[in-house]
This record gives structure tokens, C-alpha cells and sequence, in this order.
């Protein structure tokens, strides 16, 4: 169909083959959809992600409520933080935590070297009852953590604004902050090959914090470990390389490599695109914050997107990045409905 979007994304998503923009929505699963929430009223969130019937079911929720292009699987990028002996935990309202985090050489040294097929086989099992009852409806999309914004959690021990002690780290510990960031772009390529092993069709790597970064850092400390990831990933796999705050930064996170870049919305669509060049597919990119607008004004928001990218193939139209929980379901589902409409060619 175009040039523009890598062929193996294409067969993995079957219905790019579709006359519109394919969708689908970042944090597609959550909070603010009933069937979520009864879900976690009877289990935790660890224990979602570790019930792989459970974990299907969540996954299928949006597919059947919404319309969207590809399932995403429900499960988290920390999950494979917690084989390393760090304590973490998912608190009420407040997000994760780790209870110990890494603070110094010694630290990095002393975390537990993990087996991912051992340690995460619940995620792999989710994959394999996800695809077996998609019965190929829509192509499955897995997703993994990038090295850089798996160390900021490891480090600040949660949620972090500044990411200074992260960035503390980096400068003051060079020799641990790269051993750190190689075990942990070891750990990346054995999550997302194993989702690719038991049947995810592309793969979302989130490097949802690297926007915090100076262009000369992310070069420096961040894209060698980004590059090894994506390099090792099963060939014929679509990689989605996603980040937040990177207008400065996406050149950089192009030579890391992916077949598709994704957008927040503090960029405009197709200035980045030409900046980022022809031979990558980009999604993106609709502050979700305009969902919690009435529809009139989501209208309006899609429309721009999809008349600044004017019908060129290879774009995904997605928020810029997850769902709030305040947003109204039927706000979304009318997004889908919109852009199928708006886009249909
Ligand atoms: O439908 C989907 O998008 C699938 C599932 C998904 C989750 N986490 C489930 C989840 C995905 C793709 C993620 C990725 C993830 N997890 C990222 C990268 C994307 C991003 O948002 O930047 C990050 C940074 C995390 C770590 C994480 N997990 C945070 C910061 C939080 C708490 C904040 C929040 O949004 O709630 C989580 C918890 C989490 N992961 C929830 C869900 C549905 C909410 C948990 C709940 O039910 O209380």
C-alpha cells in the first residue's frame, strides 16, 4: 500500500489494508471504563497483570467497547522490575512504588539476575489466550519499557517530576549507570521476545520519560541502550518507539531506530513527520485531555490531525498519551467513530 509504512507492519496489522486511518489508544484499558473497574474491585493490579485469564479478558474490553484497529495487552512495563528483589508495588491512587530503589554502584550490583521466561510466564500466557480469542479480528500489540524510563522508576523509587536523582546518577556513577541500563535493555529484548514468541504482532517500546533530557544525555547515556533493544527484537516485527517531550529529541530517537515513531501532543503532526523523514510511519497524536471536551471540540481536534497529515499513508492516529480515568466512554468511542469517518479515503 505505501511506501512510507514498513511491510511488516502491514501484515501484522492486518487491517491497515482498511480505507482508513488505523487507530488505536494509548492506556486503551483502564480506569475509566466500568468493565475495568469491576475488574479491580475483586483483584489488585499485580494480580491482574499475574492472572493470565484475567489479563486477556481486560485486553479484549476496549476491542469489543470501542472499535479500535489492535488489541493491547494488558499488562504493565514494571512488571519485569520485580524479579530484580527492588519491592514493587502498585498503591492505591498514588501509582508504583519501588521500596527499595537503587541509589548507588553497589546497589546495581546486587539486584537479581532474572530469567524473564520464568519470571513474567503469566504475560506470555495472556498473549497466547489473548490470540486465541482475537481469532485474528484485530492484530495483538505488545509493549515493553525502554531502558532509560525502567531506570528512572529504579532509581527515583516511583513517579518523578525533575528525574533529578536519576540524572544525579548518570553523571556522578558513568560505569554503574551504564551497567544498569545494560541489564536492563537485556531484560527489554527477552520481554518483548517473548510476547513476540508467544504471538504479539508489533511492539510498543515506551520511553514515556525522556523528554526530561538534554539532546547531548539522551546521545550519550540513553541511545546506545534504546539501540541495542530495538536492534535485538525478532525480525519482521514493527517496532513503535514512543516517548513524550521529545521535540528535541526525535532525530535522535529515529537513529535509535523503529519502523514507527509516536507523537505526543506538544508537537505538531506533520512538521515532525517531515523532520523525522519519509521512511518512518508515525502515530499520534491527540492530547487526551481534549477527550474530556465536548464532542463538538474531539471533532474539531481529530480534523486537525488528520488534515495536517492530508491522507499520507503510514500514520496511526492515537493520543498523545494514556487515557485519564475522568474521561466518558462514549467520548471515546465516538473518537474511533470520528476518525474512521474523517479518514476514510
Ligand atoms: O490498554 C493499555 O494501554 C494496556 C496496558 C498498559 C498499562 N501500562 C496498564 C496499566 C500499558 C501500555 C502500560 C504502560 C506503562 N506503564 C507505561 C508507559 C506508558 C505511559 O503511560 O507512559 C508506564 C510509564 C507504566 C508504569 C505505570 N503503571 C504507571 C505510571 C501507573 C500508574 C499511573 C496510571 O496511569 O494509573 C501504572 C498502572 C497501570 N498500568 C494502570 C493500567 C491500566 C492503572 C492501574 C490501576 O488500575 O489502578
Amino acid at each position: 500500500m505505501s511506501a512510507a509504512l514498513p511491510a511488516p507492519f502491514l501484515q501484522a496489522c492486518r487491517r491497515l489494508a482498511t480505507p482508513f486511518t488505523p487507530v488505536w489508544l494509548m492506556r486503551q484499558a483502564g480506569r475509566y471504563m466500568p468493565e475495568y473497574r469491576a475488574m479491580r474491585a475483586r483483584h489488585g493490579f499485580l494480580e491482574l497483570c499475574k492472572n493470565p485469564a484475567a489479563a486477556a479478558e481486560v485486553t479484549l474490553q476496549p476491542v469489543d467497547a470501542l472499535g479500535v484497529d489492535a488489541a493491547i495487552l494488558f499488562a504493565d512495563i514494571l512488571l519485569v522490575l520485580e524479579p530484580l528483589g527492588v519491592g514493587l508495588e502498585f498503591t492505591r491512587g498514588e501509582g508504583p512504588h519501588i521500596e527499595r530503589p537503587v541509589k548507588s554502584a553497589e546497589d546495581v550490583a546486587r539486584l537479581v539476575p532474572v530469567v524473564v521466561d520464568e519470571a513474567v510466564p503469566f504475560v506470555f500466557e495472556a498473549v497466547r489466550l489473548v490470540r486465541k480469542q482475537l481469532a485474528d479480528r484485530v492484530p495483538l500489540i505488545g509493549f515493553a519499557g525502554a531502558p532509560f524510563t525502567l531506570a528512572s522508576y529504579l532509581i527515583e523509587g516511583g513517579p518523578s517530576r525533575e528525574f533529578l536523582r536519576t540524572k544525579r546518577f548518570m553523571r556522578d556513577e558513568p560505569a554503574a549507570w551504564h551497567a544498569l541500563m545494560t541489564r536492563l535493555a537485556d531484560i527489554t529484548v527477552a520481554y518483548v521476545n517473548g510476547q513476540i514468541a508467544a504471538g504479539v504482532q508489533a511492539v510498543q517500546l515506551f520511553d514515556s520519560w525522556v523528554g526530561t533530557l538534554s539532546p547531548a544525555d539522551y546521545r550519550d547515556s540513553v541511545l546506545p541502550h534504546s539501540r541495542s533493544v530495538i536492534e535485538r527484537v525478532t525480525p519482521g516485527i514493527p517496532v513503535i518507539h514512543f516517548g513524550t517531550g521529545t521535540g528535541g529529541l526525535l532525530s535522535l530517537m529515529k537513529a535509535a531506530g523503529g519502523d514507527v515513531i509516536g507523537l505526543d501532543w506538544r508537537v505538531e503532526i506533520a512538521p515532525a513527520w517531515e523532520r523525522l523523514g519519509p521512511d518512518v510511519a508515525v502515530q499520534g497524536n491527540l492530547d487526551p485531555a481534549v477527550l474530556l471536551a465536548g464532542i463538538g471540540e474531539i471533532r474539531r481536534g481529530v480534523k486537525e490531525i488528520l488534515d495536517a497529515v492530508a491522507g499520507r499513508p503510514g500514520h496511526i492516529f492515537n493520543l498523545g498519551h494514556g487515557i485519564h480515568k475522568e474521561t466518558p466512554v462514549d467520548s471515546v468511542v465516538a473518537l474511533v467513530d470520528m476518525v474512521h469517518e474523517l479518514s476514510t479515503r
